[in-house]
């Protein structure tokens, strides 16, 4: 590529340019795939297969088995299901498939962005496996939003301890802790960032925790890329060494904030002009209304002085008026003035209707 090429568009079906998938990062996971030299790997959380394909694609050089587990895949992911027998689609949750399927050399943690999801994920893996057999975990949404805020795609499926605060429809902005009007749409999330059992990167951080030797990253891109692995896994240097640059590295986390700045930004600007139109329209409606009122008034005075003009003893008496005024404007004059003026305002409200 040449050093000033622009860079290529965001990957994946992204017309709200969010940045939302994970084939954003995909040469450094791809990368990391290959020092495990991962022969199967599993994607729990897939949506449309954005990141799916890539994988798919590596996969095609390296013989690597592929598998993705969504609960609800869209349309695109069922197709590439269907068109390539490589990639085993599990239509389950997460936990559900983790608790039977032969867990993979690689996971990749995408699903439900909550607490209670992500440990339950987790769990699994856990009851499956010592730490020091642990696959190399890859994980979305470790920072904002989701690092320490739950969202849910199904709040119904999360005990009734773990889903106290969910709000419907909320808006969530960097810096602030509630909800608010405008920024960042969720369908579901919590009404508060931070505390105990919320967010994606707590729930990592707590079952790390309960993990003798296993190291935690943490690449502040994209919404955040985790990474977590046992150190002595024969592959664990070779990971670190790709690793390291990124982890929690400043300049990228500066980039990420601001990105995240603007995008939610961008949200709240729209939610408040569409705000402000929605009352501008109210208040024209108003204004028509009145509008239309006046003008029923105004025309029955018309209506009126036009037949009061029509009278032989007023016309007389506006001509004695008008030859003793020095000529000036008639009252008759005058009515067919206003009317004149009144008909040229009603076409061209017409026009700028
Ligand atoms: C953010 S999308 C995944 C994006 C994808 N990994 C990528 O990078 O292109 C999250 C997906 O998780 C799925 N999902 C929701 N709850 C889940 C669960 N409990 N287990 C697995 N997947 C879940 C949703 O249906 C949705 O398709």
């Amino acid at each position: 590529m040449d050093r000033l090429e622009t860079a290529e568009g965001l990957k994946g079906e992204d017309p709200g340019r969010w940045g939302h998938s994970m084939a954003n990062f995909g040469e450094l996971l791809l990368s990391t795939l290959d020092a495990v030299d991962a022969k199967t790997v599993a994607e729990v959380g897939a949506y449309a297969g954005d990141l799916t394909a890539v994988l798919l694609e590596w996969a095609a050089g390296s013989g690597a088995a592929i598998t993705a587990v969504d609960p609800l895949p869209q349309p695109e992911l069922q197709q590439l299901a269907a068109d390539n027998p490589a990639l085993n689609l599990l239509e389950q949750t997460g936990a559900d498939a983790l608790a039977t399927m032969d867990l993979p050399d690689a996971l990749v943690i995408d699903g439900d962005h909550n607490y209670f999801t992500v440990m339950e994920e987790l769990k699994q893996v856990g009851l499956r496996v010592s730490a020091a057999e642990m696959p190399l975990l890859l994980f979305h949404d470790v920072c904002w939003p989701h690092g320490r805020r739950d969202s849910f795609y199904a709040p119904e499926r999360v005990p009734d301890e773990y889903s106290e605060g969910i709000e419907e429809g909320v808006g969530v902005f960097p810096g602030e802790p509630g909800v608010t009007f405008g920024g960042l749409p969720y369908k579901w999330a919590k009404n508060h960032e931070g505390g105990e059992r919320n967010g994606v990167l707590t729930a990592i951080e707590d079952f790390v925790a309960t993990q003798d030797g296993v190291r935690l990253a943490v690449l502040p891109m994209f919404f955040g890329f985790g990474l977590a692995w046992h150190e002595d896994a024969p592959w664990a240097a070779a990971v670190a060494a790709l690793v390291d640059p990124w982890d929690m590295n400043p300049i990228v986390a500066r980039l990420e904030a601001n990105r995240v700045f603007h995008l939610a930004n961008h949200h709240r600007t729209v939610s408040e002009l569409s705000h402000e139109i929605w009352d501008l329209r109210g208040k024209v409606a108003g204004l028509e209304g009145r509008n239309v009122e006046l003008e029923a008034q105004a025309d029955s005075y018309e209506e009126i002085l036009r037949s009061m003009s029509s009278a032989k003893l007023i016309r007389a008496a506006d001509g004695v008026r008008k030859a003793r005024s020095g000529g000036r404007q008639s009252w008759i004059e005058h009515i067919d003035e206003l009317s004149a003026r009144r008909a040229d305002y009603k076409s061209r409200w017409r026009l700028e209707d």
